[in-house]
């Protein structure tokens, strides 16, 4: 990712400039110095361009005469009372976007006087996380199409550096967890996920693995029943961060599903598309990752993430429909198909989370279900929960990071549907409210009194194009989320 600093002034260099303005006639502040040295192309290529200052649209002049620049770059910021830290991250995001190949290698955007510190930071903050590619495997890239931009200078807004600090962290549990989510499935598998959290220990986190053998010792049916149709064993990893200073208080838990590949199963899927299975880890990549920026920051908070990691296979030793598992609460299912994997990883997870941690809340993210993306399509995850005052908490933290939530119903009517003629219940309910169904299973696994919601993930975690702050490919979705709905609830 791009290298971020902070000067006070422009420094004369043959890299990009990039100055700002809004919508608007006239040219102010260092966009107006830059008209001026240039004679006033940069009014005229305003006119020419059609600018006209919509935040992240882009006027750009190549070797402009009067500068030193090899560029000059003329971004719109949107009208100044929708100038936030959102749209101030789009059109850092927006100017990586436009230089990242272009084999230029620093760039310097002089905010002077147009944004302040904090706007600045989210600016930079934006350019970073749009930066972050994933090319280890792609070893014939032309030169053209390798990323070029190292480093970005903001200019004009020191006072940027201090809250820039805090997103930088973020940022990082970003990219790892774009890493995870994009690493192939032979590379990625339970263990491995566990060799690749092992550093998180260098920012204090404590870690905490079980292999299938503890796991079978608790009884965890529900989760080996679906890893045993692979050669690759399951795990599970906690990650605890306590940043109180206190041991006293009650931990919020994160709970990630991480299916390192999902096949179906015996219930296979279809040969077209199954590549995307890879990332059915995504809600464990993302608590992955927000751990990473908890600790970063040194957030104030005392916060467990707990991934189940596990590889949906169809050998000779897979679990059938019709199979029975025993869950570690004691609950049975049926298990009708073993395409509905998840939840059976979830359960138990869900289930050894509130023992082991003893936890108020617990927030679960899963690629969980095909249905979420026909309800919500790719613009926000789905949100189930039980509680009305944690549901705004964290639609509210989703909107702030533009991590978007949609709460989704639950109820006794949704219940029924899983009940079972041979179990206690069983692992899918009817094709219609197919997301929901799934969220009752999973709520069939909580504690009297633990406030939850489960969020799929499934439409939000990988993107086939490029957005304002995500190339194409994993997104990173639910680190800022997270991170937010802790830092605006749990700090004080
Ligand atoms: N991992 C899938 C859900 C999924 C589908 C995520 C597409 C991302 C994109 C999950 O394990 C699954 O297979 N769910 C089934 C459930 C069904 C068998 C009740 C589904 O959604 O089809
Ligand atoms: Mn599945
Ligand atoms: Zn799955």
């Amino acid at each position: 990712m791009l290298a971020v600093s902070f000067l006070p002034a422009v420094a004369d260099a043959a890299h990009p400039l990039v100055v700002l303005a809004g919508p608007g006639d006239t040219l102010a502040g260092p966009a107006a110095a830059a008209d001026a040295a240039t004679g006033g192309a940069l009014t005229r290529a305003a006119k020419a361009a059609r600018f006209e200052g919509d935040a992240g649209t882009i006027v750009e002049i190549l070797a402009p005469a009067g500068l030193a620049c090899s560029r000059l770059l003329l971004v719109g910021t949107g009208k100044p009372e929708k100038l936030d830290a959102l749209a101030a991250e789009r059109i850092g995001g927006a100017i990586t976007a436009r230089l990242l190949t272009s084999g230029e290698t620093d760039v310097q955007v002089d905010v002077g006087g147009v944004l302040g510190g904090e706007l600045a930071a989210h600016l930079a903050h934006g350019a970073q996380l749009r930066s972050w590619q994933f090319n280890p495997y792609r070893t014939r890239l032309k030169d053209k199409q390798k990323p070029s931009l190292a480093r970005l200078a903001i200019v004009g807004a020191e006072d940027a550096a201090a809250p820039f600090a805090r997103l930088a962290a973020i940022a990082g549990g970003v990219a790892r967890t774009r890493t995870l989510v994009s690493e192939p499935p032979n590379i990625l598998y339970p263990e491995s996920f566990v060799a690749k959290a092992l550093d998180l220990a260098g920012l204090g986190i404590e870690l905490i693995v079980l292999d299938d053998a503890e796991m079978k010792q608790l009884g965890m049916g529900a989760l080996l029943g679906v890893a045993q149709g692979s050669v690759r064993p399951a795990r599970m990893l906690a990650m605890r961060w306590n940043g109180t200073g206190r041991d006293d208080v009650k931990p919020v838990v994160f709970v990630g599903k991480g299916v390192t590949f999902d096949t179906g199963g015996i219930s296979l899927k279809p040969a077209a598309g199954m590549e995307d299975m890879k990332w059915d880890m995504g809600g464990a990549g993302a608590v992955t990752g927000a751990m990473h920026a908890l600790a970063a920051r040194k957030a104030n908070a005392h916060v467990i993430g707990v991934v189940g990691l596990v590889e949906n296979m169809p050998d000779g030793n897979a679990q059938r429909p019709g199979d029975v598992v025993t869950t570690m609460n004691g609950q049975t299912v049926e298990v009708i198909n073993t395409d509905a994997e998840g939840r059976l990883v979830l359960c138990d997870a869900m289930w050894w989370a509130q023992e082991t941690f003893d936890p108020e809340i617990v927030v679960d993210l899963a690629t969980l279900t095909g249905a979420i993306i026909i309800s919500l399509g790719h613009e926000h995850a789905g949100m189930f929960c039980n509680d009305d005052g944690l549901a705004e908490q964290l639609r509210a933290a989703g909107a702030a990071v533009g991590e978007k939530l949609w709460r989704m119903p639950i109820g006794d009517a949704y219940d029924k549907l899983i009940d079972s003629d041979v179990a206690d219940m069983k692992n899918v309910g009817p094709r219609e409210g197919g997301s929901i169904s799934a969220a009752q299973f999973l709520a069939r696994f909580l504690k009297p009194g633990v406030k939850w919601a489960h969020l799929d993930v499934a439409g939000t975690v990988w993107s086939n194009k490029p957005g304002a702050v995500h190339d194409k490919g994993a997104t990173g979705y639910g680190v800022r989320l997270l991170d937010r709905f802790v830092a605006d609830n749990f700090e004080g």
